[in-house]
């Protein structure tokens, strides 16, 4: 197990830097660094940043199966940096879509929100995620007590949105979305595993032999 400073000084800013890389990469790209961003760069940046977003969104869910697999707290202490970045990526990808692919035409924005589907369920996602970032702070979780957790349960229904969001506007091949469907029903599945064996366990108490 990591000490505390290792965590840190080590696996923090290590965690830090991976997840601020694929933002790295893309800001040479769009400067004429590496591969180009191709004849629709708009398309390019939107797919990009909605891609990290979910992976992000993925990897903070999987910081509590990693604690149950583990049997050990830390991988929580990640937990909080990993959502924070999955919410700036949501941000640049909704930034992207307000700024470079509508370009502020606040009707025709709207006319998508309200009218095409898979625009409606990545809007509610996105915004499902908003008070979960201003309440990730200590201050917030302290003074909001249990109800912050039941707050923060909101990242699932999030997270399941904007999977549907990502499958609802693939076109031709649907597996990478179905890659990452696959992985929210094992990070879901195992912590609903984890909690109906601990109410076993509680009402059956432990088992002596
Ligand atoms: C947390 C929220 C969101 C996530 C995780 C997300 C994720 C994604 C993903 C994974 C893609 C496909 C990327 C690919 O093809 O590789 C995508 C595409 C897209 N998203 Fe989102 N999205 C979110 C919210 C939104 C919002 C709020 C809007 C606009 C109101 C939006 C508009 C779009 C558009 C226009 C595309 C591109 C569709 C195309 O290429 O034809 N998304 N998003």
């Amino acid at each position: 197990m990591p000490s505390n400073r290792q965590i840190r000084f080590f696996l923090k800013p290590l965690v830090f830097l991976a997840c601020t890389a694929p933002l790295a990469w893309i800001g040479l790209r769009v400067i004429g660094f590496g591969p180009s961003l191709g004849p629709n760069p708009v398309e390019v940046l939107q797919d990009e940043f909605g891609i990290w977003t979910l992976r992000l969104l993925l990897a903070t869910l999987a910081m509590t199966p990693m604690r149950y697999a583990l049997g050990k707290a830390w991988p929580i202490r990640f937990r909080r940096m990993l959502g924070l970045f999955a919410f700036s990526y949501a941000t640049l990808h909704f930034a992207n879509y307000l700024v470079l692919d509508q370009q502020f035409d606040w009707a025709l924005i709207l006319e998508d929100i309200l009218d095409r589907p898979f625009i409606t369920v990545g809007f509610v996602g996105l915004m499902l995620l908003v008070p979960l970032a201003i309440t990730s702070t200590r201050g917030w979780q302290s003074r909001l007590g249990k109800r912050w957790i039941r707050l923060h349960k909101l990242v699932y229904p999030a997270t399941i949105l904007v999977c549907w969001h990502f499958w609802w506007q693939v076109k031709k091949d649907a597996t990478e979305p179905l890659i990452y469907v696959g992985l929210l029903i094992l990070l879901l599945g195992a912590r609903l595993w984890h909690n109906r064996r601990g109410a076993r366990v509680k009402t059956t108490g432990p088992t002596t032999s």
